[in-house]
C-alpha cells in the first residue's frame, strides 16, 4: 500500500500507478494550536507500507514522522520511506562552530520509523550514510529528458557548476544526443552567486541547463545571463527539485528562458514529469 504525505500526493499516486499497487487515503488536518493530525483510512495490517513524504517545509517533516508512526500502529509488516526531496540535506556538515549537522538530525529522526529509506537525488550521496537503516539514493535526472522537445538544435547540456556535470550527462544520455559542458560557480553568500562560463561555442545551439535544485534561482539566472550575447538558440531550464523559493520564478523569467521542466519531487507549477518510474525501479531492486 502506498501512502503519501500532504506534500507528496502527485508523486505518491504516480508511484502507485508505476508499481500497480493501491494508494491509500490519509486524512491530514491541523489542530487549532497548529499541531498536525494524520489518520490512515485504509486497513494496512500485514502489508508493506510505502510512505512517500518529501520534506521541503518544516511541517512536512512532522507529517512524515506521524505517518510512519501511524503505519506501525496500524500493523504494517514493514515500512519503506521514500523521500522525494529531503529538506535540510544541504546542511550536511558543520560549516561553523555551534551549528548542527541538520541533515544528520533529520535522518536520525526519520530512521526511527522505518525499515528502509530511498532518497531522490540528495544533494550529496553521502547523506544516505546518516540514516541508521539501509538508505539508497534514487537518480531521477534521466526523467528530465522526457518533456524536452524533439529535434533540439545541436544540443548542449550545461551544468551551472562542476557538481552538476553528472546530472547533465544523465539527461544528455536519456535524450540520446548532445554534448555536455559545465560552468564554474562561486557562491559568495545566500543568493549572491558568480558564474564563470566555459569556452564551448553556444552560437545557434539549443542549451539545456541542468541542476539538481533550483532554490533562490540565483544559480540558474546567472548561468542563463552568462549565455547572453553569445548567439545562443533556445534555453531550457531543468531541475529535479523545483524548490522555487522567494522570487526564483520571476528571476528566471527575467533572465529569459524558453521553458522550465522539473519533476514532482516537489509539486510546483513547473512540474512536468514524474520521478515515479525511477523510484519504482530502485524500490524493486
Ligand atoms: C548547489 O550546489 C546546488 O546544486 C544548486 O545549484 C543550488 O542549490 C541552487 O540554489 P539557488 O537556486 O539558490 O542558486
Amino acid at each position: 500500500m502506498i501512502l503519501s504525505t500532504a506534500a507528496s500526493q502527485a508523486l505518491g499516486t504516480a508511484l502507485a500507478d508505476a508499481l500497480g499497487e493501491p494508494h491509500g487515503v490519509v486524512a491530514y488536518e491541523q489542530f487549532p494550536d497548529g499541531e498536525r493530525f494524520v489518520q490512515i483510512e485504509d486497513d494496512i495490517a500485514g502489508e508493506r507500507a510505502v510512505i512517500v513524504g518529501g520534506t521541503p517545509a518544516c511541517e512536512d517533516h512532522i507529517d512524515l514522522l506521524l505517518l510512519q508512526d501511524a503505519a506501525r500502529e496500524a500493523g504494517a509488516s514493514s515500512v519503506v520511506t521514500i523521500i522525494p526531496y529531503m529538506g535540510y540535506a544541504r546542511q550536511d556538515k558543520q560549516f561553523s562552530a555551534g551549528e548542527p549537522v541538520s541533515a544528520r538530525a533529520m535522518a536520525k529522526a526519520i530512521s526511527t520509523g522505518t525499515d528502509r529509506v530511498l532518497v531522490v537525488n540528495p544533494h550529496e550521496q553521502s547523506v544516505c550514510d546518516f540514516f541508521s537503516v539501509p538508505a539508497t539514493a534514487v537518480d531521477a535526472a534521466g526523467r528530465l529528458a522526457v518533456p524536452l522537445p524533439d529535434g533540439l538544435e545541436s544540443p548542449l547540456f550545461l551544468a551551472p557548476d562542476a557538481g552538476a556535470t553528472e546530472l547533465a550527462e544523465t539527461v544528455r544520455d536519456a535524450y540520446g544526443t548532445g554534448t555536455v559542458d559545465h560552468f564554474e560557480k562561486v557562491r559568495h553568500a545566500g543568493d549572491d552567486v558568480e558564474i564563470t562560463p566555459g569556452e564551448t561555442d553556444v552560437s545557434g545551439r539549443d542549451v539545456v541547463v541542468v541542476d539538481d535544485i533550483i532554490a533562490t534561482g540565483s544559480t540558474m539566472s546567472q548561468a542563463i545571463g552568462a549565455l547572453d550575447d553569445r548567439g545562443v538558440g533556445r534555453v531550457f531550464v531543468t531541475c529535479v527539485h523545483p524548490l522555487f523559493a522567494r522570487n526564483a520564478r520571476s528571476k528566471l523569467a527575467a533572465a529569459g528562458v524558453d521553458a522550465i521542466y522539473a519533476t514532482d519531487t516537489i509539486e510546483r507549477s513547473v512540474t512536468t514529469v514524474s520521478a515515479a518510474p525511477a523510484v519504482a525501479d530502485t524500490l524493486d531492486q
